[in-house]
């Protein structure tokens, strides 16, 4: 069976994380190439993730970031190979986030839920966002490490 590789993202691999994430109507604002890591099969882009360092009100903090599989190829551990692709870089000091719909599969790769109001105190845009209360977005923090 074709190996599945995990490896950074660059400037060349554009067209392919803009057509990944298009899939699922994510965009790359504020984000570049380089903060992402691909899983990559036969050659061919089948998922990403990106991490990025934030800083809101003197808050230190990363997010995890515009996470996104195939879609013929979901379910089928890409996804956990890339958060934990990206979990095994995370410096031990610092507290990562996401933002995301799909808060059961964090769940599984070791985050836990926090109230959605912690969601105004880290993003700006949250914090200035009119759909705030309606938002489908949960917040996660992973466990592990500190
Ligand atoms: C969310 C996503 C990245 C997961 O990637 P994936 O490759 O399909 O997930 P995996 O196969 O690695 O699944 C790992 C585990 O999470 C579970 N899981 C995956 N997606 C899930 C979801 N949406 N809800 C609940 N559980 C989910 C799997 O069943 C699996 O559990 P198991 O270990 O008990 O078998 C992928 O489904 C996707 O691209 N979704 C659309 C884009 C999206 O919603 N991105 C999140 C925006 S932040």
């Amino acid at each position: 069976m074709p190996e599945l590789i995990i490896r950074k993202a660059d400037k060349k691999d554009l067209p392919e994380i803009q057509k990944l994430l298009s899939t699922y109507f994510l965009d790359m604002e504020g984000l570049e190439c380089e903060d992402f890591l691909l899983a990559e099969k036969e050659a061919r882009v089948v998922g990403g993730a990106a991490m990025i360092s934030n800083n809101y009100k003197g808050v230190e903090f990363l997010e995890l970031h515009s996470i996104a599989v195939h879609p013929n190829r979901r379910g089928k551990g890409i996804g956990a190979r890339l958060v934990e692709a990206l979990l095994s870089n995370l410096p031990p000091d610092r507290k990562l986030y996401v933002r995301t719909t799909s808060p059961r599969f964090f769940e599984k790769m070791g985050f836990g839920k926090l109230p959605a109001a912690v969601k105004s105190g880290l993003w700006e845009d949250c914090a200035n966002c009119e759909h705030f209360k309606n938002c489908g977005q949960t917040i996660l923090r992973y466990k592990g490490g500190n």
